[in-house]
């Protein structure tokens, strides 16, 4: 890792990496709204303004990515894989500067921020080769002289709403499939964090994406997202985000009949069970619970140990929450950096009351220190129905529950509208087969708290969404089927 000093704090390499227009067309453009002002969470201080766009731009975008459809679409699958492993070449020849503005606008420390530079450049090499692989069938035909068989082609233009959270590597995964299918893009990030975003179509640009491919409009989400989910013209929606924001957009885009992927809210419990090894529990405790400073939706949100582990797993958990720090992203002894903003620490500290007027004790940390931080902390005691256990707390409150026997860990694990990722840990093939099984979750996390990877279908159930991103399913979700049936043969 590179130890970036207080005195060099946020300072790049190649300084034109940082760009404040929309790129629509293939063009830098000026944008008609009133400016993003992008706050550094750490010092709070502006970092940025960024020129934002109007529904007029958005629509332009939505055009231009409808023009540059077709021959985008008629290039070869390889030709599109070039553009896209160029692409990952310049990610990661350029990773110390993109993870530099990942911490400047979002606060994660730059270690965590190099790591999602490597995640998400992981997508586009995954994509860039995943482009040649995207095989038809044939069907024996149940006719004499009939040839049946089954093409991908392109969805058409695809509009993605991405988040704050790992800005880079929720763009990524949703860009890299749709342009390797022969897709054509209108991205709309998170104005928290529209400077990634806007380096990746840089960096996009330098590879080769013809204008209009990739288009990235940056401004206030009620306005473009009302463009993006009524227009005609776009023929899918990808979005990361709320489940309430999903809802919201899946029935605006029900008049178009759009293809949707929703990857949304999620609540995950981590189950360790009396069998666990204490050093794997540990570990997947700390990733799981406090990764991206917990602000993600993968992040375990549940902690269910069974009461014969329990008194050991607190004991050694506590020890290392307490030696974790908070503070500022690009301070390197850093385990955490402060929160996106103070509604963020607000929540952390609603659910650490909440659980602590309901009986629960603080193993470990405590309230924030004042600012967007937010100090890992570590609850036990609580009722399985403290707050903490119903929503999504987003942030590094580490809360654990007590259970007695198999079936009441997997009860409570499951008594949740959502359904991303869940974890377990045990050192029995048959305790994991059974509980692998009976969770109602997209994903299983067993003895390990980091699942995410380009290579494997992310996504979840019930109310946390349906779609897969990454691995072959993740292609799938931007091309259409289409079954030819030729007869008289
Ligand atoms: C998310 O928090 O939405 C994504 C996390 C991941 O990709 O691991």
């Amino acid at each position: 890792m590179v130890d970036v000093q207080p005195r060099e704090r946020g300072r790049l390499a190649e300084p034109d990496l940082l760009v404040t227009k929309p790129y629509i067309d293939g063009k830098w453009v000026d944008g008609s709204a009133p400016p993003v002002r992008v706050d550094d969470p750490y010092t709070l201080e502006v970092f940025s303004e960024v020129a934002a766009v109007g529904p007029g731009e958005a629509r332009a975008a939505i055009d231009a990515a409808a023009q540059a459809l077709p021959g985008w679409a008629a290039k070869t699958a390889r030709e599109r894989g070039g553009v896209l492993r160029r692409w990952y070449d310049l990610l990661i020849k350029h990773r110390n500067d993109i993870a530099t503005l990942i911490t400047r606008e979002n606060g994660k420390t730059l270690r965590e921020a190099q790591g999602e530079v490597d995640y998400a450049a992981g997508y586009v090499e995954f994509y860039a080769e995943e482009a040649t692989r995207s095989i038809g069938e044939t069907i024996p035909s149940p006719v004499p002289g009939r040839r049946l068989f089954v093409e991908r082609e392109p969805v058409g233009v695809c509009a993605v709403i991405t988040p704050w959270n790992f800005p880079l590597a929720m763009l990524a995964r949703k860009v890299a499939p749709a342009l390797a299918a022969g897709c054509t893009v209108v991205a709309r990030p998170s104005d928290l964090t529209p400077v990634t975003a806007l380096a990746f179509a840089k960096l996009g640009e330098e590879a080769g994406v013809p204008p209009g491919v990739l288009n990235v409009v940056i401004g206030k989400s009620r306005p473009i997202g009302e463009v993006l989910t009524s227009s005609p013209i776009v023929r899918k929606l990808s979005f990361t985000g709320s489940t309430e924001v999903g809802a919201l957009l899946a029935a605006a885009c029900a008049p178009t009949i759009k293809r949707l992927s929703l990857e949304l809210g999620g609540n995950a419990p981590l189950i360790i069970f009396d069998d666990a090894d204490i050093d794997v529990a540990i570990e997947t405790a700390m990733v799981a619970k406090f990764r991206n400073g917990g602000q993600s939706c993968v992040a375990a949100n549940r902690i269910y140990v069974q009461r014969g582990i329990l008194d050991r797993f607190l004991s050694a958990f506590g020890d290392k929450v307490r030696n974790m720090k908070a503070g500022d992203g690009f301070d390197s002894t850093c385990d955490i950096g402060p929160l996106i903003d103070e509604d963020a620490v607000e929540k952390v500290e609603q659910h650490r009351e909440d659980a602590i007027a309901r009986g629960a004790y603080c193993v470990a940390g405590g309230p924030s220190p004042g600012g967007r931080l937010s100090i890992p902390t570590l609850i036990a005691g609580a009722p399985p129905d403290a707050l903490f256990t119903r929503e999504e707390t987003f942030g590094p409150l580490a809360g654990v529950i007590a259970f007695d026997t198999f079936e009441e860990g997997i009860r409570m694990a499951n008594d949740t509208p959502y359904g991303l990722a869940s974890y377990i840990c045990s050192s029995d093939p048959a305790t994991i087969a059974r509980a692998s099984r009976a969770l109602e979750f997209g994903m299983v996390g067993i003895n390990t708290g980091v699942i995410s990877t380009p290579v494997a279908p992310f996504g979840g159930v019930k109310m946390s969404g349906y779609g897969r991103e990454g691995s072959s399913h993740g292609l799938l979700e931007y091309q259409n089927l289409k079954y030819v049936c030729h007869a008289g043969l």
